[in-house]
């Protein structure tokens, strides 16, 4: 017999449709005891969030987000919005007893994201942050090589999220659609945008950050804002790289931006072991590049490892071996691993806790940019 859990989500655009593929595919490949039931979707337009509705398979609709909260017909709460109100969300869903589900990153900042640590784990409601990338099959395969040894003792991490969408100097910001374009609503640009997806894999699959260095640009300084309709200074950056040191001694670097002509959502990475070495690439996301260099030399080179085998991370769930899933599925994954760790008693990571510290990495890269110094990141 499963048990009903019934989704109020909060927000309708690119993750709001993201989300609720995941919980209407979940059921139809994971065996969990919970069954998500689309009961009500939340965003400000009454007609939109209608038809967004009718589209999905949601129940009911609400207007103003406190209101699904207050509802007793609701176990979860998802949030989907701009940054801005993720904490106020989070917070209220908190003390109302609601599992929460929030899209990355955490918070506006680390002092906001640990008030939305300890809320939860006041509340002791479970929770966790949609940093998917951990769960696409390739970057699951990683974790485990890693995790195994066979890269053995790190020396370099390097990543990169490019994309191309902002060049033009017409592109306003603010409201709909451009809401990352405005400091007010995003917080940051592209280092809580793009780099904290490439922080929180970092994180996860090479241990913490120890100290960084950094550099932020603006190439655009001013834009018409969508809401004032006025020419209003830009308060994003537009671009950041950083330079960092692990605790296990490895060095990094990591590169985000969006004036990289040609490049649409480029996330790479490499990490670099003593005996191994591996690279993953978003637009080729079902395949992990594996390099042994105990391999027999006559042999030895970089293998292209297709992640569809049933014995691969998640992919005895879909198809059969050889063919290859996509971006939307590492939701599902996420999830199920959620759920799965709400009925086994052992959370699924990253929870609001853990996403933290990639809210503290994000802070100390916009400091040491701003004050063109190293700087310490802050552990806990
Ligand atoms: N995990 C990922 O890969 C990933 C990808 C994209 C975005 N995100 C994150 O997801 C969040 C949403 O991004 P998006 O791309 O879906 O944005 P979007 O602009 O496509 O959608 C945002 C939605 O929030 C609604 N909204 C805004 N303020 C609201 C309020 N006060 N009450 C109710 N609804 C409100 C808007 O109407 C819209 O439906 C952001 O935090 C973003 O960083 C994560």
């Amino acid at each position: 017999m499963q048990k009903a859990l019934n989704v109020g989500m909060i927000g309708y655009g690119f993750m709001g449709r993201a989300h609720s593929n995941a919980y209407r595919k979940l059921n139809n490949f994971f065996d969990l005891e919970h069954r998500p039931v689309l009961k009500a979707v939340c965003a400000r337009s009454p007609e939109k969030v209608k038809d967004f509705a009718a589209r999905w398979g949601y129940e009911s609709t609400e207007t103003d987000w406190r209101k699904l909260i207050e509802r007793k017909d609701i176990d979860l709460i998802d949030i989907c919005t701009p940054n801005t109100p993720h904490a106020e969300i989070a917070g209220a869903a908190a003390r109302a007893g609601k599992m929460i589900l929030c899209e990355k990153p955490l918070s506006m900042n680390g002092p906001e994201g640990e008030k939305m640590v300890e809320a939860v784990e006041n509340a002791k409601v479970p929770n966790m942050v949609w940093y998917n990338y951990r769960r696409i099959p390739a970057v699951t395969l990683a974790k485990k090589l890693i995790d195994d040894g066979r890269l053995g003792r790190i020396f370099h991490y390097r990543a990169k999220f490019l994309q191309d969408w902002t060049i033009s100097a017409d592109l306003p910001q603010g409201g709909t659609a451009l809401w990352r374009l405005d400091v007010a609503a995003a917080g940051s640009g592209v280092t809580g945008d793009l780099l904290a997806h490439c922080v929180d894999t970092a994180l996860w699959l090479n241990g913490p950050i120890d100290s960084l260095s950094a550099m932020t640009e603006t190439f655009i300084k001013e834009r018409k804002h969508n809401l004032t309709g006025k020419v209003e200074k830009v308060g994003i950056d537009d671009a950041c790289t950083f330079m960092c040191r692990f605790s296990n001694g490895s060095l990094a670097n990591f590169e985000s931006t969006r004036y990289a002509r040609g490049h649409k959502a480029l996330y790479t990475f490499e990490i670099n072991g003593e005996h191994a070495s591996i690279f993953w690439d978003l637009h080729d996301l079902h395949r992990l590049q594996y390099f042994d260099h105990r391999d027999q030399g006559i042999v030895r080179g970089w293998r292209s490892i297709h992640v569809t085998d049933g014995d691969h991370p998640y992919m005895g769930k879909w198809w059969v071996p050889g063919l290859q899933i996509g971006y939307g599925h590492s939701f599902v994954h996420q999830l199920a691993d959620f759920l799965e760790g709400v009925e086994k008693g052992k959370p699924a990571m990253p929870d609001f806790r853990d996403a933290l510290r990639t809210q503290y990495v994000c802070d100390a890269v916009l400091q040491s940019a701003k004050d063109g110094k190293w700087v310490p990141v802050q552990k806990k």
